[in-house]
């Protein structure tokens, strides 16, 4: 096993060697730009880490992961357009660098250059990441879906919500590692449970992206802050604030959420007031918590060494303290 930072490196240096900007210079320099502006490389270190905690050589991982880190960024073009994003990695986003079509077109590409990187593993390996990567990525289609869906929406519930982001956030971490672990060759029971940690694992994380969209540090956070309120959003903090609240603020709330507001720095000043005072934000820290535990309750059943199992466990609770 190595370290996250150094899974990190190895992900960075095969990153490096790909050739991806190739001509035409407008289809592949916004796919080299996403590429390279960073990110935390969560889902390529789980697949390489993954690989490693069942066994395998993480080198015979870096397809799959630069794989999964491809698609991921494929979804973040597309995702920036569809919430109409200004900012990513604290740059500008691909369609407010190039324009809309650029977005659309270089993120298609990007898709499919994620499966082309399975062609590297034999067939039989090759049919498993390919399937797991085909129902994954039509559930983050499915769970985008309902996010938009969701923004004109006055009824949604938490269990709505908490489904929501498990398709569109928590399946690709859940994949991810289960791909190391299909590299790997290891039980399918190891396989699932591992898929399991993963998607609880990603639930906690989008529910903390959704807190760190409202309360994060606009010096570091990377994205515009206030983004989801401004797009109506009905996050986990929404939805316990409106839950929490007495019937009239409940529906001051519900009215704020519903139009597009002219002034926006007044509506994320009223939205983050309400989610504080209601005890919104003290529910999400908790349902974060709470999430990350079920993750490591998975754990328990896994048969792998206890230091593995520390090693998954620390990767975890280092994710509940991140800022970005
Ligand atoms: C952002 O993912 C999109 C979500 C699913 C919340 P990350 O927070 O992993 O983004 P990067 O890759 O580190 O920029
Ligand atoms: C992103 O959710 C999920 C996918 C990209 C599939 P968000 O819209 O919350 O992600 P950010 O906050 O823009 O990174
Ligand atoms: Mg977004
Ligand atoms: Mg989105
Ligand atoms: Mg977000």
């Amino acid at each position: 096993m190595h370290a996250i930072h150094q899974y990190q490196e190895f992900f960075i240096t095969y990153l490096k060697k790909q050739n991806i900007n190739k001509e035409p210079k407008n289809l592949y320099e916004p796919v080299d730009y996403i590429l390279s502006l960073g990110g935390k490389r969560m889902r390529p270190v789980l697949t390489l880490l993954t690989a490693e905690v069942f066994d395998a050589n993480y080198k015979n991982a870096l397809p799959a992961a630069m794989a999964v880190e491809v698609f991921h960024n494929f979804s973040l073009v597309h995702d920036d357009i569809m919430d109409d994003a200004p900012l990513r990695r604290g740059e500008q986003t691909v369609h407010e660098k190039w324009n809309l079509n650029t977005g659309i077109l270089s993120g298609d590409a990007m898709l499919i250059l994620a499966y082309q990187y399975f062609e590297q593993y034999e067939p039989s390996i090759f049919r498993d990441l390919a399937k797991l990567f085909s129902r994954t990525a039509l559930e983050v289609c499915e769970g985008q879906q309902w996010d938009v869906d969701f923004e004109t929406r006055g009824d949604v519930t938490i269990p709505e919500y908490l489904k929501m982001i498990e398709y569109k956030t928590a399946v690709l971490v859940a994949a991810a590692m289960k791909m190391g672990a299909i590299i790997a060759n290891t039980s399918e029971e190891n396989a699932n449970l591992i898929y399991d940690f993963g998607l609880h694992l990603g639930i906690a994380f989008q529910l903390q992206d959704d807190y760190l969209d409202a309360f994060g540090d606009p010096e570091t956070f990377g994205k515009q802050v206030g983004g989801d309120i401004i797009e109506n959003k009905k996050t986990y903090l929404f939805l316990k604030a409106v839950a929490f609240s007495d019937a009239k603020q409940a529906q001051e709330l519900k009215d704020l959420f519903a139009i597009h507001s002219n002034d926006n720095v007044e509506k994320i000043h009223k939205a983050k007031t309400i989610f504080n005072q209601s005890g919104a934000s003290v529910a999400t820290q908790e349902a974060i918590k709470e999430f990350t535990f079920k993750a490591f309750e998975t754990l328990e059943k896994m048969d792998i060494d206890s230091s593995k199992k520390q090693v998954l466990r620390s990767f975890g609770e280092n994710l509940m303290g991140r800022k970005v």
